[in-house]
């Protein structure tokens, strides 16, 4: 590869970042070189491979100045992914947030496509839930609060802050990393929609991970706000309870976190919904909080759920009359009849740990385009 501007072939990309970044010399981003990523990430060897997602594999590396960085790594050249590299890309131009993954850059050369992020030292909250640090327990109490209140202020200004606003549509645990720090920070905005100012919801493809897509996503491809509301409300209860959003039972039957839950909020019994993990140690007041904010989030109707400014208040404790509403009833969306056949992708996705790729989902494939059944 030659200069840094003979690394993008496509006009349109550059055209797409340059009007997202505004000016193109901000400090904040730049474009790198394939040559540049390819030294940085060992020739992308798998010793630097961080994991694997539907977009293609994330490698970690290091720039000549000393960066540490996160390279994603486009794994087919297609129109569809093409574009999806663009959206990212403008996308992510436009936010700047302390709870929003920003970019350090992209390259965009003839035959590749590539992200480049900050690294984040502690990885993805999945990692930490189910996978390869799970047995470390490094997420006390006081972390997953934060880390709720830190990725809903995140979604928060995606859906206030921006013009026009942003839907996330890919909220999960594999989506929120986390800094040295553990402040979470929301990722892969790949699958975002851009709302156009004045439309209150739009009808589009479903993409999106199965377990956190909103009833009538999944179904109608009816997308709104709301959408990542449902999503982040699953997020919440698997803070909570350290269980996946589906698990697999014997008999390979599926069960969703909500129906897992459902009966123990409905004998009040939050105790028993919280990791074991914990051994004991947390605000009870604070799990009671959790646990309505989750359950109104993951209501079945969209305009009953929450909106992201409520979510965060509750969660902070500042909404009002937040005490008196521990009659929280669970809304389980029966998935196991309506939306599992949708889930062509086997198993592994259910079971594996963070390092596993999540092939046929997630930010760049994703489940693909569902039947539109009209709502009856
Ligand atoms: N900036 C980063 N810093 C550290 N690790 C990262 C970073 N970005 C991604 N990763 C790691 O790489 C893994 C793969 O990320 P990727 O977004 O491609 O897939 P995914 O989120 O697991 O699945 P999906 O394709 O459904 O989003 C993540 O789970 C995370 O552990
Ligand atoms: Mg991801």
């Amino acid at each position: 590869m030659g200069s840094s501007l003979s690394c993008c072939g496509s006009d349109k990309i550059e055209e797409a970042a340059q009007t997202a970044f505004g000016a193109v010399n901000n400090n904040s981003w730049r474009i790198f070189t394939y040559k540049e990523l390819h030294a940085a990430t060992n020739g992308f060897s798998e010793d630097n491979k961080l994991g694997e997602g539907g977009f293609g594999s994330v490698y970690w590396g290091k720039t000549s100045d000393g960066h540490e960085i996160a390279v994603k790594k486009l794994k087919a050249m297609n129109s569809k992914a093409e574009m999806e590299f663009a959206v990212e890309v403008e996308v992510l131009g436009r936010v700047r947030h302390k709870n929003l993954l920003g970019l350090r850059g992209y390259c965009a050369g003839n035959e590749e496509r590539l992200i480049v992020y900050d690294y984040m030292a502690n990885l993805s909250l999945l990692s930490h839930l189910h996978g390869q640090f799970a047995n470390e327990v490094q997420l006390d109490w006081k972390r997953r609060m934060k880390i709720a209140i830190g990725s809903a202020e995140g979604v928060l200004y995606l859906h206030h802050d921006v013009t026009p606003h942003i839907i996330h549509r890919d909220i999960k645990a594999s989506n929120v990393l986390l800094n040295s720090d553990f402040e979470p920070l929301v990722a892969d905005f790949g699958f975002a929609k851009l709302i156009p100012e004045g439309v209150s919801h739009m009808t589009t493809r479903v993409k999106g991970t199965l377990g956190y897509l909103a009833p009538e996503y999944a179904m109608w491809g009816k997308v709104s706000e709301s959408c990542d509301v449902y999503s982040f409300g699953i997020l919440l209860l698997e803070l909570v309870t350290g269980r996946k959003p589906i698990e697999k039972l014997p008999g390979g039957i599926k069960r969703t976190i909500t129906e897992w839950a459902e009966p123990f909020i409905s004998k009040s019994r939050f105790g028993d919904l919280v990791d074991p993990k914990l051994r004991g140690n947390f605000d009870e007041n604070q799990v009671k909080q959790a646990i309505h904010v989750a359950a109104l989030c993951v209501q079945s109707e969209p305009d009953k759920r929450p909106n992201m400014k409520q979510v965060v208040n509750l969660l902070k404790g500042y909404e009002p009359n937040h005490n008196t509403v521990f009659n929280t009833r669970l809304h389980t969306v029966k998935y196991t009849d309506t939306l599992m056949p949708l889930d062509h992708h086997g198993d592994d996705d259910l079971d594996d740990d963070a390092t596993n790729s999540s092939a046929g989902y997630g930010v760049f494939s994703a489940i693909q385009v569902q039947k539109m059944n009209l709502p009856p």
